[in-house]
């Protein structure tokens, strides 16, 4: 029983051995938070954990006759503002002509084995009933004629609770929600570090931390798409916590557009986190009948520091976000040939560079940007999703009939979300991009978004779209999104309804990738904005992988795969090698390198392989064989961080098969170090300290144990001595380790 109640005192304990999650009705009528975190023994009552006996003479109270019952000094489940909680809360909403504090009181519960999906909304799902229960308490407004349902859901094996909330409007005034989020937490103390991942174009999702003080600290993206610039994610982790142990709090917002999540610490040093659509600019008119539902909020609760909140993300999202079809799928090693040809190619070279990536062992070719309407370059065609004659003069169907011919699968990149003002679309519907007629339309990478939020835009894409799959018989899709939404204004809402564009736009996109996937269920989609503009939950459970950066240097990588790691499974980040110097940074690195860095995702290439010297094919070919040898193992295994790049000149980190049986760890030196220490010992993580394990380029075996106390002897490095040069050395080395247990000796 993952559920337990007092009906007597309305009481809710969520519990499954792992974490506990407990609640109550006050005597107000409200829901109060008690405890969430790590799993206490149920007891009948749990009234106690509700401390509010200390009135001073500065506090408010409700009640004459209990001076010392004020919301200012509670924790709370969706506090509203308004009597007494000064801070910021989970909902506001009123009448459109009636003045009212929201009052939302307990009605009733419900419990339902495993999880209803989310209508119109990417969620975490269950197939078997039996990995989740979920609870749902309806409170209501009885001014308003308001129902507020809280969702709660808590799975069986995870350390995972999921929050959403809805609102139907059950009276007959129209409604106005003025803010609505998806979940609050009150947390009795504020002794955490807020940490989050933040960065822009090309170093995305760096990890950034500070402490949590007085007042509001805050992340958000008002741009339209969840945003290079901060990731959906927040950890609040004890300052002692580590990689590996401490207590540590995972938040994710299962969303793709404006979000804000926020700690407000009070002046008592309680910390309140809020997460939802951000409420800037965000106003949705509830019409009588109707409901609004807010996306999810993940919460994840570890003992065992950032590494353990990790495992709980990446296993739920492996077995209850991504599609699927795709849980068990190998997923193939692709080329794709933007940095190869930019816009420049035609079928012959495409032709020929499916036909050497063949020989390489490479398994789908992706072609990118530049294969529609006249697109010679970044300035037009968005929109005119048919082939360029010019280029292909023999259509999409024959080059793709080659490609297949070669061996490859056949894969292929769309932006459907934007249109270029030079293209024949925007001729023929100017009013269907995004912003005010008349009025300045802001330029982002030369093009301009198209209206999601109308439905009519979106069935013209499933068109298209659908049309093209069928005809080529695409494997694959690279779904990309190059700019962010400025006038957010649509032609087709009226003024009053301009604050829901945001929110409906993304639904427009969800609904797309909803029908397409939900068709084509053997099309692997890759989402990708700009690079990882757009790398969230949300689009995971589309696309179960997203292209994390256009930034493809591998020492660069090292940081942005370490960053993503935090919250995203391996398998998810789109990872591939590429030429030097590199085109973003101008950086060269070793070829073994790049590869080192990319294997820890879904691997693939984004060069000329024609351009290469038969020493590289050779390389590249051992590199495709060892992937594949190990792809299973990256898929499913469990990931550690051991070694961090923002702190150190050497990053390591590892997978761990399940049954502990084999890893994969990966270590990498970004300078050199001259005369550098002897004994290089790296503590691994995560192996069976009884299992004996052999190391490759090692004939002996050493004990998990040993490996995880005294560490795995990396290799002495040599810079070059009297002017003789080694092989091994200079900057930007890596190795990677293959281990394997030989056999249980001492079991
Ligand atoms: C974005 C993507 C790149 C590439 C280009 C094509 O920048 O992130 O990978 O597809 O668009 O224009």
């Amino acid at each position: 029983m993952l559920i337990h109640l007092n009906q007597k005192d309305r009481q809710f304990h969520l519990t499954n051995g792992q974490v506990s999650y407990i609640f109550h009705v006050m005597k107000n009528g409200q829901l109060g938070h008690l405890y969430y975190g790590k799993a206490l023994r149920h007891r009948e009552d749990f009234s106690h954990l509700q401390t509010y006996d200390v009135p001073t003479g500065a506090t408010t109270h409700i009640y004459a006759d209990d001076p010392a019952f004020g919301l200012e000094t509670l924790r709370q489940e969706f506090p509203a503002y308004g009597n007494s909680d000064f801070r910021e809360p989970a909902i506001s909403v009123s009448k459109a002509t009636e003045n009212h504090i929201p009052n939302f009181t307990y009605e009733s519960y419900q419990i339902l084995e495993g999880k209803p999906r989310l209508e119109g909304l990417p969620a975490t799902y269950t197939e078997d009933n039996h990995d989740a229960s979920t609870l749902q308490i309806l409170l209501k407004d009885e001014f308003l004629q308001a129902e507020l349902q809280l969702n709660y859901t808590i799975f069986l094996d995870k350390p995972v609770i999921t929050r959403s909330a809805s609102l139907r409007n059950a009276g007959s005034d129209e409604l106005v929600i003025d803010r609505f989020m998806g979940g609050s937490l009150d947390l009795p103390d504020k002794d955490f570090v807020f940490t989050h991942l933040a960065g822009t174009w090309s170093r995305e999702r760096h990890v950034k931390e500070r402490r949590l003080e007085t007042g509001i600290q805050s992340i958000s993206s008002l741009r339209g798409a969840s945003s290079h610039h901060h990731n959906p994610f927040l950890a609040l982790k004890r300052p002692e916590a580590t990689e590996h142990t401490g207590e540590v709090y995972g938040f994710n917002f299962i969303y793709s557009s404006n979000f804000l999540m926020q700690v407000e610490v009070d002046h008592y040093d309680m910390a309140r986190l809020t997460v939802g659509i951000h409420p800037f600019g965000f106003k949705w008119n509830l019409e009588p009948q109707a409901s609004f539902q807010s996306p999810e909020v993940v919460m994840v609760y570890s003992e065992q520091g950032v590494n353990g909140m990790s495992h709980a993300f990446h296993a739920l999202y492996r077995e209850h976000l991504i599609p699927s079809q795709w849980r068990k799928a190998v997923r193939p090693i692709l080329i794709n040939n933007w940095e190869a040809t930019y816009f420049d190619f035609d079928e012959e070279k495409l032709v020929k560079i499916a036909q050497s990536a063949s020989e390489l062992g490479i398994e789908l070719f992706v072609l990118d940007d530049g294969w529609f309407g006249k697109r010679n370059d970044d300035t037009s065609s968005l929109g005119d999703w048919h082939v360029d004659l010019n280029k292909l003069p023999n259509g999409l169907d024959s080059l793709a009939k080659k490609i297949t011919e070669t061996g490859l699968k056949f894969g292929l990149w769309f932006e459907p979300e934007m249109i270029s003002p030079n293209s024949e679309l925007f001729k023929e519907h100017p009013d269907w991009a995004v912003g005010i007629p008349g009025q300045h339309y802001t330029l982002g990478r030369n093009q301009l978004v198209l209206d999601f939020s109308r439905q009519e835009i979106v069935d013209y894409l499933y068109d298209k779209m659908s049309t093209i799959i069928k005809q080529t018989k695409l494997a694959y899709i690279k779904w990309d999104m190059n700019r962010n939404i400025t006038e957010a204004f649509s032609n087709n809402l009226p003024v009053h309804q301009q604050s829901e564009f945001f929110h409906r736009y993304i639904l427009g996109v969800y609904n797309l990738y909803e029908r397409l996937t939900s068709e084509f269920p053997h099309v692997l989609f890759e989402s990708c904005a700009g690079g990882g503009g757009r790398f969230d939950p949300g689009m995971l459970y589309y696309a179960p992988q997203a292209w994390t950066s256009d930034d493809t240097d591998a020492i660069e990588r090292l940081k942005i795969q370490y960053g993503t790691s935090f919250a995203y499974p391996v398998y998810s980040m789109g990872s591939h090698v590429s030429a030097v110097p590199n085109h973003q940074t101008l950086r060269s690195t070793p070829l073994q390198t790049r590869a080192n860095t990319a294997y820890f995702g879904t691997f693939g290439y984004e060069l000329d392989p024609l351009k290469l010297t038969e020493e590289e094919r050779e390389e590249i070919k051992e590199q495709v064989a060892f992937y594949k040898a190990h792809r299973e193992l990256i898929r499913d295994g469990q990931f550690y961080r051991l070694l961090n790049p923002f702190s150190n000149n050497e990053t390591a980190w590892m997978v761990v098969s399940q049954d502990h049986s084999e890893a994969l760890v990966g270590w990498y030196k970004v300078l050199a170090t001259p005369n550098p220490k002897k004994q290089q010992l790296l503590r691994l993580s995560g192996l069976d300290e009884s299992k004996d394990y052999q190391v490759t380029g090692s004939e002996r075996t050493y004990y998990g144990d040993e490996l995880m106390t005294v560490g795995l002897q990396l290799p002495t490095e040599f810079n070059g001595v009297n002017g003789r040069s080694f092989e091994r050395g200079g900057d930007f080395q890596s190795q990677v380790y293959y281990i394997r247990s030989i056999e249980d000796k001492l079991n």
